[in-house]
């Protein structure tokens, strides 16, 4: 049974909870009505269509706009574009040329950012595509690119698109282990590395990862940024510096003409089970969606500097710290440092120091700054920000409050962009201009796109009640076309739910009492408690609407009557400690806003909590503490130390 009715979002009585956009940023967006929307609606194909020809410029016009026989579709048949034509060339054709394309922010204080026009940009990324050629790689050969938050991770990307090769990028904080099982999958000829990056002040050796994962691999050639100096292994004949090859060729590189349904790029999820799925997206859709998203979900203006602080190797990075704002010609910070270096201002300070006013974040790091108080922010002047958005997990009400006041200084709008991996950009979430923006309500499907609830049986369920959350055809321009070298996998993941009808976005959702989409969490984190489901996402966000709870997970604990039980991890912020009546505060918000079967069997409190380098909760760890499971190769984590303490907390016995 999906669950009953939901109560617990809790109004704000002074503001009801709604926040539409403000007059100024109606003006901004020019487009203060719901016309858009009745019009993609009406036609969607021609919707799409018609940006298409605007928004990029085409080789060759395309013969046809759509076509789909699910599992597979096609966008935009026949055009031939460039993505990197699109999102450089263009842009030096016209007054944009020296206007900055990438602000990069070191995280060492003392050492110089640096700016990189659009000019300057065409010129690294003619050369680096013409490095390329001569290192042998050819139009459909695989690259791969393990780089930190540099410029020459763009660069790489870009020259990877100018040539037709597709780019695999792999976090740089992953493991030797996990490039490894990437390169093979994807079978890639080169790969793109650095010597070293900075992360809280020390040289993190990449190349030593690199050297580790590329040897009996398909890799001949491995390209090495010099970052950090530091020393490094080399493999004479197999290693290059990039600063050598870039000397070493012609100023300029035909952009190839790319297929719309050629591949632009793969990026693995991060499959915390089993092998990571290679997501394949193509040119043209991509390039359409990922423009159009930037530009609209972020109202992004030519004057405008625009932050978005995911890493590359996720495709937040990817859509919108590369593809989605070079392609509008805008000008965006990138920083390769952590939040807390060299103290837990920084961010405020980049910020201000650039005068940021579109700021692009996760949840987790937002609840990381409550906890670690305002004071930090304080301390920097924010009042350049005007569009605020949010990604990545479902954002809880306390979260949202504080990133509207406290960052956001009560003036901006927070648009919440629910997408995924797959679908290569933001396809659910408000638009400045438009609204409404409902805190923890990603609401609305983005012009053109149509989302729709469905039970188990692909009914709709009760309003209000939760069911999964599908996208019906035609499917956005963007979405994924597969996965690498496993169409099975795909047409079972995406397609098998419902008789290959729609796709299946693996997520809980309800619609409002207003018509809006609530996202719940992923269904494949989903808990049975005593028959009932119940999304783990949904728990921490009523754990967090308690004043004291900075941070929560919740896993599933299997159980001898209720068949699983939720275990929720909680750290408290400052000024909060453990105590019975807190813990019965706890339990009875959790009750009254979800209903006795959300209880948790038990409350954990930590200090701190296992997290990837990208700050996500590692999930998948807790419920292996919480099963007496092997825990895997914690070393990955950005802190193994949180590990130690929560095995006596919870009593963790081990394996056997
Ligand atoms: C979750 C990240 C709620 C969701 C772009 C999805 C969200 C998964 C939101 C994809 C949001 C992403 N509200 N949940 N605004 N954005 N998610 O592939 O469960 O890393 O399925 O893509 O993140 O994660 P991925």
């Amino acid at each position: 049974m999906i669950r009953k009715g939901v109560q617990w979002v809790v109004k704000d009585p002074e503001k009801e909870n709604v926040f539409w956009p403000s007059e100024e940023l109606k003006k901004y967006a020019n487009m203060s009505d719901e016309k858009i929307y009745e019009t993609a609606k009406k036609d969607r194909v021609g919707f799409w269509a018609n940006i298409a020809k605007e928004v990029i410029t085409w080789f060759k016009p395309f013969d046809k706009v759509y076509e789909e026989n699910l599992p597979s579709f096609k966008w935009f048949i026949g055009g031939k574009l460039n993505v990197c034509y699109n999102a450089v060339d263009r842009h030096i054709e016209t007054w944009r040329r020296n206007k900055a394309a990438i602000i990069w922010e070191p995280e060492p204080v003392n050492e110089p950012n640096r700016i990189l026009t659009y000019n300057d940009l065409y010129r690294e990324v003619n050369k680096f595509a013409n490095v390329l050629k001569k290192l042998g790689v050819k139009k459909g050969d695989r690259v791969s690119i393990y780089l930190p938050m540099i410029p020459e991770v763009q660069i790489a990307m870009l020259a990877c698109a100018r040539i037709g090769a597709p780019h695999s990028v792999v976090f740089s904080a992953f493991s030797a282990q996990s490039l490894k099982d990437r390169i093979e999958d994807a079978q890639s000829k080169v790969l793109i590395t650095a010597d070293g990056y900075y992360r809280r002040g020390k040289v993190i050796n990449l190349k030593a990862s690199a050297d580790e994962a590329v040897t009996g691999t398909t890799i001949e050639k491995v390209v090495v940024v010099k970052r950090t100096g530091n020393e490094v292994n080399w493999v004479n004949g197999r290693d290059h510096w990039y600063h050598e090859l870039m000397n070493d060729v012609e100023d300029y590189c035909e952009p190839e003409q790319m297929d719309s349904e050629d591949v632009l790029f793969i990026l693995y999820t991060s499959g915390t089970t089993g092998k990571p799925k290679g997501v394949v997206h193509t040119t043209g859709g991509y390039a359409v969606q990922a423009y159009l998203t930037t530009k609209w979900v972020f109202d992004l203006h030519d004057e405008d500097i625009y932050w978005c602080t995911a890493d590359i190797g996720w495709v937040t990075g990817h859509t919108y710290a590369c593809y989605g704002p070079l392609l509008c010609g805008g000008t965006q910070v990138i920083y390769e440092g952590a939040p807390d270096t060299p103290d837990w201002s920084r961010w405020w300070a980049i910020i201000e120091k650039y005068g940021v006013n579109i700021f692009y974040t996760a949840p987790t790091a937002i609840r990381m700054f409550i906890k670690m108080g305002e004071e930090w922010v304080k301390k920097h002047d924010l009042s350049t920000l005007r569009v605020l958005g949010s990604v990545g997990e479902p954002i809880n009400l306390d979260a949202w409050m504080w990133y509207f006041n406290v960052i956001g200084g009560g003036r901006c709008v927070i648009t919440d962009t629910w997408w995924q991996t797959e679908t290569g950009g933001t396809i659910i979430n408000s638009i400045p201009g438009i609204g409404p923006f409902i805190p923890t309500v990603a609401c609305r499907s983005f012009p053109g796109v149509e989302h729709d609830i469905y039970d188990e049986k692909g009914e709709r369920p009760a309003q209000g009640d939760s069911g999964y959350l599908v996208q019906l055809p035609p499917l956005a321009p963007g979405m994924l076309r597969g996965i690498w070298g496993n169409p099975e996998k795909y047409k079972e993941t995406y397609f098998g739910q419902y008789n290959g009808k729609v796709y299946f976005s693996s997520d809980g959702a309800y619609f409002t009492e207003d018509g809006y989409i609530r996202i719940t969490g992923r269904v494949d984190d989903v808990m049975k408690v005593a028959g009932h489901r119940l999304s783990t996402g949904e728990l921490e966000s009523v754990i967090c609407s308690h004043p004291a709870v900075a941070e929560a997970a919740v896993v599933a604990q299997p159980h001898e009557i209720k068949g699983e039980a939720p275990v929720a991890f909680i750290i408290l912020k400052p000024g909060f400690t453990v105590s019975q009546q807190l813990e019965k505060e706890i339990i009875d918000q959790v009750v009254k806003g979800i209903g006795p079967t959300g209880k948790p069997e038990k409350l954990v409190f930590a200090e701190d909590l296992p997290k990837t380098r990208s700050g996500k909760i590692m999930r998948r760890i807790l419920r292996a503490l919480v099963r007496d499971e092997p825990l895997g190769n914690i070393m990955t984590l950005q802190n193994p130390e949180s590990v130690e303490g929560l095995k006596s907390a919870i009593g963790y016995k081990g394996p056997g």
